[in-house]
């Protein structure tokens, strides 16, 4: 049976939608951000007919008409087109908005309705009514089951969260050279679930401008939402240039800076994810020349644990015994390698058996990366070594399915490489470009791939250094690093 949203169905909302703030993804954007907002649009010279999806109170569409009025341009014959599907917030729109439209003979349009039933029938139809956009769009994943997923597929739209489907589906029915300014979470920028939305905004738009809030929770304070917030605006049909980009810590604006960037900057050539990165204008990594190879040029992969643990529980081993070989989970990499750990709450260790040798690589040197990393954790990437003399008697190792594994074809690597490598794994120049596309604790084995490395000659030298060190500070590593990849 299709659905339409993943939230249960109260039985006493006649309209048969889900109720509540955090179902209808209603955080509402503060008047601050709004204006902002608003500033990012071109003069509306020749009219305009607004979208707002996901309308609220109507707080953006105030903002527009406000940037609009206070303009030294006499104010454009305009329309607004606003959607919203709950009914309380519906009554909220039209008395919030009611004098401003009537003050300035601004046409209204509130539409009580879904946007996304709406909006994919005037694809189908081929309409494109808007000039501008402007969204602070809900925010849930969308099930693969779903009606919603089902009628964006109808119009080619790949979505697996309701703000990707609604920023698409406005940029579909934007004029050309139309804009579109959102304020969406920052996920869309990495990860595999989000490729075909970056696909479809770089096929239809270009990117102008990209504002991050770099903190996580100030965005939408009021709401304590833990996102990393973007607004990003796009402009239909239009040529790639420059990309601005511009970061404050919160919606205050206090700490605002701004700085252009080349779009080779933000979108790798030749990057078959299209990742997004977002330098932070406050950042101060200097690019290290010499780290430059993609990953697999060096010929080691990276991949998640094989061992999922779940699925082959009747193999797993409290303490090794007899034919048993490690299990390695995170747990066992705190600060220092320890195995077995007693009193650990996983298994230390699994069957070497048929059934398993296929999740199984041989003993040797392997560098892991946490697939999620703790708040508390200062940098984002936290590698370790993995060194065959802690398993002095295992031919073979198991990986956990939250660890990702840097391998050469599933057996290890060379020790000195591999030392070398957790080494820039664990400086703060890679902590900072993965935080260029990466807003979220999640570490995927695709981000780590996207990564520029040093040769393996150079990563070889990192390695025969780290090993001479008496003892290795994070200081002393990143000065070195410097001094050899700069
Ligand atoms: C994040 S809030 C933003 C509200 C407003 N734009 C603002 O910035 O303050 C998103 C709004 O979208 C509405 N909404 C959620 N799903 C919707 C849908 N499928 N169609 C129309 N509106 C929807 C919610 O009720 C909520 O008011």
């Amino acid at each position: 049976m299709l659905q339409l949203f993943e939230t249960p169905i109260k039985k006493d909302n006649p309209a048969g939608r889900p109720m509540g703030k955090a179902a209808l993804g209603q955080y509402m954007t503060s008047s601050n951000i709004a204006a902002f907002m608003a500033s990012l649009f071109p003069k509306a010279h020749d009219g305009f007919h607004l979208l707002d999806a996901g309308a609220g109170e109507g707080s953006l569409t105030c903002a527009f008409l406000d940037a609009l009025r206070s303009s030294d341009s006499p104010f454009p014959s305009g329309e607004v087109s606003l959607f919203e599907f709950d009914a309380a917030m519906v009554q909220k729109l039209e008395e919030n908005t009611a004098n401003t439209f009537r003050a300035l003979s601004v046409e209204r349009h509130i539409c009580h309705t879904d946007f996304i039933e709406h909006a994919t029938m005037l694809v189908l139809r081929k309409q494109r009514p808007f000039t501008h956009a402007i969204l602070n769009p809900p925010y849930k994943k969308i099930n693969s089951g779903s009606l919603h997923r089902a009628l964006l597929r109808d119009v080619g739209i790949e979505a697996v969260n309701l703000y990707t489907a609604f920023v698409a589906l406005a940029v579909a029915l934007l004029q050309p050279r139309g804009t579109l300014v959102a304020i969406i979470p920052r996920s869309f920028c990495n990860g595999p679930y989000y490729k075909p939305f970056r696909e479809f905004i770089l096929r239809h738009t270009a990117i102008r401008h990209i504002h991050l809030f770099t903190s996580r929770t100030d965005a939408f304070k009021a709401d304590k939402v833990l996102q990393e917030n973007v607004i990003i605006k796009l402009e239909r049909d239009a040529e790639q240039a420059d990309i601005c980009i511009s970061t404050s810590t919160n919606g205050d604006m206090n700490d605002y800076s701004i700085a252009s960037y080349h779009v080779t900057d933000i979108i790798r050539p030749g990057d078959p994810e299209k990742f997004i990165h977002i330098p932070d204008a406050q950042d101060a990594a200097e690019p290290l020349s010499l780290a430059n190879s993609p990953l697999a040029s060096l010929g080691i992969e990276v991949s998640t644990g094989p061992v999922v643990d779940f699925r082959l529980k009747e193999y797993l081993r409290g303490m090794p015994q007899d034919d048993d070989v490690p299990l390695l989970y995170s747990g066992h990499f705190n600060g220092k390698a320890e195995w077995p750990k007693a009193g650990f709450k996983k298994p230390n260790a699994i069957a070497r058996c048929p059934e398993t040798m296929k999740w199984l690589y041989p003993n040797g040197y392997y560098v892991i990366v946490r697939r999620l990393s703790s708040k508390e954790e200062k940098r984002r990437i936290v590698a370790y070594l993995v060194d065959p003399a802690y398993f002095p008697d295992a031919p073979f190792l198991g990986f956990e399915n939250h660890l990702n594994v840097f391998h050469c074809r599933k057996e290890g690597l060379d020790k000195d490489v591999a030392q070398g490598l957790a080494l820039y794994l664990n400086s703060s120049f890679v902590d900072t470009l993965f935080r260029r596309f990466n807003g979220h604790t999640q570490v995927n084995a695709t981000d780590l791939r996207a990564l520029p490395y040093p040769s393996l000659k150079d990563l070889a030298a990192l390695g025969v250094w780290a090993k001479g060190q008496k003892e290795l500070t994070q200081e002393a590593m990143e000065r070195h690093l410097e001094h050899v990849l700069a």
